[in-house]
């Protein structure tokens, strides 16, 4: 990638879907986030990011020029709170926008950019999620808001560069430029000089119609060309453990978000979470499609009413591959070795199922009966041994 780093998909925490700006986004959040992340084993799947979204600043900058952090939410300041993060073996991410303002009506970066990144950098932060509220159009007459926002992330991409820390880039313009899809390609051949991710379709919300949106009318897998290792397309943060999905829907963007190689942020309150959530959200299997070295993003490779199934080409030279129960009524769904991509030689094939750790032989069909939203997630490996039982549809029923 252009800055060396995010060879895999990020993975951590950022507050924003679960905290936003209430009282209780302060210090103490993220270093109980810290904590929990260690206490749960999440750092040892991968789970490294610590990150603080809108509302870590103050409205106005200091007489030097310099941001101002909110002491009310962090009374130590943000290089106490760097190293509480890396005392924990973790890494520590912040925010910015790169308009007049970030999104809440705190002070932006526009104009400030190595000035802040220099800041960053001496607090030791690891990752810049850089916003885009407050677009600076008036300083570039005549150019298009696509202009404009390549300009200014470009600069800003420099500025992390030339303080020598490693930072992930993760860049919110895409989603505030433009729309989705295919209408995104403009963009999409410049985000990925300059960054590590980024952000193309709406804020993910605690509701089931939002995991549809952030996967299917933002056009997530259609994208896949542009990801790879260094550069992501990002789905937004996970709602899991925010109440507002049933289990089988926390499973399924689970599954979903790893499926199309997209960063895993967490945004709740670690304490909380369901030994079920826990599950989820620990599930290695998942985690190592999500993390796969290979770096392919998954893409539909079949649908029909009110379902997709996805393929995602694997290191090793397996498969993932996702049946997808898009509507509200259950439904058996099928495919097979040649829709996903799989060589007649390679069949029969073994077929394990990441959730239930089923595994099965298949000569050629893969299928599940799944509940409204449910999704079944498996590894197709080439080859199947004689013992193994002949597949049949898994089921994946409903939970509350
Ligand atoms: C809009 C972004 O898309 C959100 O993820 C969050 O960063 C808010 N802005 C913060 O104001």
């Amino acid at each position: 990638s252009y800055n060396g780093l995010s060879l895999t998909p990020p993975m951590g925490f950022n507050d924003w879907a679960g905290f936003e700006c209430n009282s209780d986004m302060n210090e103490a959040l993220f270093t109980k986030t810290a904590d929990e992340i260690v206490s749960l084993g999440l750092n040892k799947l991968g789970y490294d990011y610590v990150n603080i979204d809108d509302c870590w600043m103050q409205k106005t900058r200091d007489a030097n020029g310099n941001l101002q952090v909110d002491a009310t939410r962090f009374p130590h300041g943000l290089k106490w709170l760097g190293d509480y993060i890396h005392s924990k073996g973790l890494k520590f991410g912040i925010y910015e926008d790169a308009g007049y303002n970030t999104c809440q009506g705190a002070a932006g970066s526009y104009g400030h950019f190595q000035q802040d990144a220099n800041l960053y950098a001496s607090w030791g932060v690891d990752y810049l999620k850089l916003d885009y509220c407050y677009e600076p159009m008036d300083q570039f007459p005549g150019k298009t808001e696509s202009q404009v926002a390549q300009i200014v992330y470009t600069e800003a991409s420099q500025a992390l560069l030339n303080t020598h820390r490693p930072m992930q880039f993760s860049e919110s313009a895409p989603a505030y430029v433009c729309c989705s899809g295919p209408d995104f390609t403009n963009e999409l051949t410049w985000l990925y000089q300059h960054g590590n991710l980024w952000r193309f379709g709406s804020d993910i919300y605690d509701a089931w119609p939002s995991v549809l949106e952030n996967y299917s009318e933002d056009n997530t897998p259609g994208l896949a060309q542009w990801a790879g290792p260094g550069h992501w397309n990002d789905a937004d943060m996970l709602e899991v453990g925010n109440g507002g999905l049933t289990p089988t829907e926390e499973q399924t963007q689970m599954t979903l978000w790893s499926e199309m190689a997209s960063p895993i942020l967490l945004s709740t309150d670690l304490s909380k979470l369901t030994p079920t959530e826990v599950g989820i959200v620990s599930n290695r299997d998942v985690v190592a499609v999500d993390q796969d070295k290979l770096g392919a993003q998954g893409t539909i490779v079949q649908s029909g009413t009110g379902y997709d199934v996805l393929a995602k080409p694997l290191a090793n030279g397996d498969v993932s591959v996702v049946l997808f129960n898009k509507g509200d009524t259950a439904q058996t769904v099928t495919t097979n070795a040649s829709t996903i991509g799989l060589p007649a030689r390679d069949t029969p094939f073994r077929l394990t199922d990441l959730v239930s750790k089923a595994v099965s032989a298949s000569d050629g069909t893969i299928s599940a009966a799944l509940a409204p939203h449910a999704t079944v997630i498996y590894r197709v490996h080439p080859g199947a041994d004689k013992h193994l039982p002949i597949h049949t549809a898994a089921t994946i029923s409903s939970s509350p």
